[in-house]
């Protein structure tokens, strides 16, 4: 069996799918790894770091493809690159397969088995292989460090022979994966923590970060089965406007991080609701590539608005790409196992493991 994996853009994607310290462990399975040349030299990983694990450094891609039976990436490759891949290997990482429909018919007429780990179910079993959680964590974290950088004022209170400087107040729209690390980061640096969402099962989780959850009237209803929210009715955004719009006037800075899985990311803050945001506050818009939570936010752009910063970036794990990749390769690998025989020393596909069979895509689920 042998690995590879590619250099990706550098442009749109920092982070890599095998470290040196993760390349060892698939080496100890006896699986030979390909990589091309100066593959991990931006984050620090130097060819000669994976040569000393026994990782095979290749010229180019075009030899690593032409040489491997499965690849482990972290986006899709690119289509010049998918043209060359040979017929029926297996290609593995996050790759959002409904909305790269052109190139996931590409790969499915060549027979690659696609596996998509943006559609492994939260489930005990996947707790390790759990890239979107790794990943929004992370998120969540950064969006706050970022938000506090374009803050122009503190953040923790302070008592000074000048006066004293009230703490910043944060409010957290969603409370999912990325909402609580941020109300957890915000919190750690000084603020006073607000936050809201629809699944009231998330209040407890806020109140233990030390967070004021804010309650909005008839949320019940708003979980599904599998823990996730559900899209709101018009009654209900009107409540959660006045609530938010109440808010607002008083909170420094907010993060949204609202998602509602497979649907494009809810409209929660509307242009109208900016006349409550006080001039100096900022807006850190997490859903922006979704479509984005907030009225104004533009990818990858500080937009000011009236004096408001409106922040959002296509993909913010791009500021801690080496934090990032620690956690995908691991990831990554725990998945691996799972589908790895170790005695025929092969992949072995079982549709029955429910893991697998809901991350392989075939021509049926796109
Ligand atoms: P999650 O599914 O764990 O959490 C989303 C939360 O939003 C849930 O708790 C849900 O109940 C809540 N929610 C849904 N509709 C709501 C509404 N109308 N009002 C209030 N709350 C609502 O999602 P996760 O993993 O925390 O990701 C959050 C967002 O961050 C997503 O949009 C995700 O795509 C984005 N993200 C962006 C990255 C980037 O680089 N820009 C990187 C990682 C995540």
């Amino acid at each position: 069996m042998k690995i590879g994996s590619l250099s990706e853009d550098l442009n749109s994607e920092k982070r890599i799918s095998l470290t040196p310290e993760i390349s060892k462990k698939y080496l100890d399975l006896g699986i030979e790894i390909l990589i091309n040349k100066s593959y991990g030299i931006h984050l620090g990983f130097h060819d000669s770091d994976y040569k000393e694990k026994g990782v095979q450094i290749l010229n180019n891609i075009d030899e690593v493809i032409n040489n491997c039976n499965s690849l482990l990436q972290v986006n899709l490759p690119e289509i010049n690159y998918i043209n060359k891949l040979k017929e029926n290997i297996s290609l593995i990482g996050i790759f959002n397969p409904f909305r790269n429909k052109e190139k996931m018919d590409l790969l499915l007429k060549k027979r690659i088995n696609i596996f998509s780990l943006d559609l492994l179910p939260r489930i005990a079993r996947t707790q390790s292989m759990d890239v979107l959680s790794s990943q929004a964590n992370l998120a969540g974290y950064k969006a706050v460090i970022e938000s506090f950088n374009e803050f122009e004022k503190v953040v923790p209170m302070m008592m000074t022979a000048a006066g004293t400087i009230p703490a910043a107040k944060v409010l957290v729209i969603g409370a999912g994966v990325a909402g609580l690390q941020a109300i957890a980061t915000a919190k750690r640096l000084g603020a006073i923590v607000f936050a809201t969402d629809i699944r009231q099962a998330s209040k407890e989780q806020v109140e233990s970060l030390g967070g004021k959850f804010l309650s909005i009237e008839g949320t019940e209803d708003l979980e599904t089965e599998e823990g996730y929210a559900k899209e709101t009715g018009e009654k209900f955004k009107l409540k959660q406007q006045k609530l938010l719009s109440d808010t607002l006037k008083k909170i420094d800075i907010v993060i949204c991080t609202a998602l509602i899985p497979g649907k494009k990311a809810p409209r929660i803050i509307n242009e109208k609701m900016f006349k409550d945001i006080q001039a100096g506050s900022i807006v850190f818009d997490l859903a922006v590539e979704q479509g984005g939570n907030s009225a104004y936010s533009e990818i990858d752009k500080v937009v000011n608005k009236n004096g408001v910063k409106i922040i959002g970036y296509k993909n913010i794990l791009n500021k801690l790409p080496l934090s990032a990749t620690n956690l995908y390769s691991k990831n990554l690998y725990s998945f691996f196992l799972n589908l790895y025989d170790k005695e025929k020393k092969d992949l072995s596909i079982n549709l029955k493991d429910e893991i697998i069979n809901k991350t392989l895509i075939e021509n049926k689920n796109i």
